[in-house]
């Protein structure tokens, strides 16, 4: 997948006073994706169809950049804070449709910058001409869950005991999605208008 984004990395923002730069990932940032993922909880990786911890995965993750895989990173003071990815599997039955994944280091949450983080997402969809966006979180993720509903996905399933973790207690996953094609209208209800059009 060809990343036809029109909109323009790097970004700056600032989040209750600090600089983040927002940028595309790419294959060099491997070092900081691992320090990042080796700080989370197991139990935030449990959406991901497979294991991020694995070294495997995580270098299946960035040679798969620019083909089936879009992904941001967010950086503060010099730390890689959140990333983002949105996949699609073009040879599918599901060309139209991607799979957003959004990642944020456990001291950074609550700033706002998972909501950035989807937005950005959002304008991605868009320019890489999707329709429909899914996300999935274990049940449990009440906060993750509550911002998607804010941001206008609605649930589509529950797999009942679909992911099991290291200790082997297994968790439903909650599948939601979103219709890219509404996000013009809730664009302007929200005041994301300004941010679909940069
Ligand atoms: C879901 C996730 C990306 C949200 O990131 P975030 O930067 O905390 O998002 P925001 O700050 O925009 O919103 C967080 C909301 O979570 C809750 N929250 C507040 N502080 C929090 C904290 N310290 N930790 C977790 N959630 C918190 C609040 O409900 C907040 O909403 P509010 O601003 O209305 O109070 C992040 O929690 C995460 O990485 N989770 C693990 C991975 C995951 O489940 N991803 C979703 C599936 S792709």
């Amino acid at each position: 997948m060809k990343n036809t984004s029109k909109r323009h990395y790097p970004r700056h923002l600032e989040l209750q006073g600090c600089p983040v730069d927002f940028r595309l990932m790419t294959e060099a940032d491997a070092p900081a994706l691992t320090t990042f993922i080796d700080a989370l909880p197991v139990h935030d990786l449990l959406f991901v169809r497979r294991n991020l911890s694995h070294p495997k995965v995580l270098a299946a993750w960035l040679a798969a950049l620019d083909k089936q895989v879009t992904s941001l990173v967010a950086v503060a003071e010099g730390q890689l804070v959140g990333c983002t990815a949105v996949v699609v599997d073009a040879r599918s039955w599901s060309p139209h449709v991607g799979e957003l994944r959004v990642l944020v280091a456990p001291a950074w949450r609550g700033r706002g910058l998972g909501r950035v983080l989807i937005k950005e997402c959002f304008n991605l969809a868009v320019s890489l001409g999707l329709e429909k966006l899914t996300v999935q979180m274990t049940v449990d993720q009440s906060a993750a869950i509550q911002v998607f509903e804010e941001l206008g996905f609605r649930p589509e399933a529950v797999l009942r005991n679909h992911v099991k973790d290291t200790d082997g207690r297994t968790y439903d996953l909650a599948l939601l999605s979103l219709q890219v094609s509404e996000l013009g209208t809730r664009a302007a209800e929200d005041g994301m208008s300004s941010a679909l059009n940069q």
